[in-house]
């Protein structure tokens, strides 16, 4: 069993620093298990013992963290992965809460991914019904021509349902040459490299770009970056749509 000082378990709150911690337990304002600890040296298990601070149980998910990685390719946006492959929790290991990955990015998928551990926020973003916009790039074989733009516009078939309209135009990138933006508010299984494929389009290569309205900017591949208070704040007012 982990235990652990109970200053750093009131830091992991996101209550106060260690030393912060310090003051506040000397100050007689911290019970664990109903019993007063105003002295330091105390070790709890954060599994099973109850810790209040001024009579309010604490713990380390009253914290909420949101933060964005770029994903890279070859890892599973999931906690754990029973076949042993990278998961993009190795790249966030510095977040000290059970933050966990808001929707999926394909394996080969690059990227803007949200991790948090709030679950309301999580679910808003990935509920149909919100119908938050995702904003893809694709490398692809060869410009999609007016039929194929038309056909990602309207709905394709995949997997036996049709998609929802869809927003698809050729672009051009100064230095990667020919891409296709798409844009979606569903979120089946390889949705946009399937809907690509049912139109003709070979994939070569594809990266989220935004999340209703938070963008990736320039993150480099790998690195994460916490999601501000404002960006959070247009993300659930305006539920992402553009
Ligand atoms: N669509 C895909 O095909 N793959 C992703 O990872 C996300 C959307």
């Amino acid at each position: 069993m982990l235990f652990m000082r109970l200053q750093k378990y009131i830091a992991d709150c996101g209550i106060a620093s260690r030393r912060g911690a310090e003051k506040i337990i000397e100050s007689g304002r911290v019970c664990v298990n109903g019993e007063l600890v105003d002295y330091m040296g105390c070790e709890i298990n954060p599994e099973s013992d109850i810790v209040e601070l001024d009579g309010e149980v604490i713990n380390p998910e009253t914290k909420k963290y949101y933060i964005m990685l770029n994903k890279p390719k070859n890892y599973v946006t999931t906690v754990k992965d029973d076949l042993g492959r990278p998961t993009v929790m190795e790249l966030v290991r510095d977040i000290n809460a059970r933050i966990y990955p808001v929707g999926r990015l394909d394996f080969d998928t690059t990227g803007l991914l949200i991790l948090t551990n709030d679950g309301e926020f999580a679910n808003m973003i990935t509920h149909p019904a919100h119908e938050i916009n995702k904003v893809y790039i694709a490398r692809v074989d060869k410009p999609l021509d007016e039929e194929q733009l038309t056909l990602l516009r309207t709905g394709v078939e995949i997997d036996g349902a049709k998609t929802a309209p869809a927003k698809a135009e050729n672009v051009k990138n100064p230095k990667r040459g020919l891409e296709v933006k798409i844009t979606i508010h569903e979120g089946k299984n390889r949705q946009v490299r399937k809907m690509l494929e049912s139109v003709g389009s070979e994939v070569y290569s594809l990266k989220r770009i935004s999340v209703g309205s938070l963008t990736l900017g320039n993150l480099p591949e790998g690195k994460w970056r916490k999601i501000s208070e404002a960006e959070i704040n247009k993300l659930r007012g305006r539920k992402g749509k553009k």
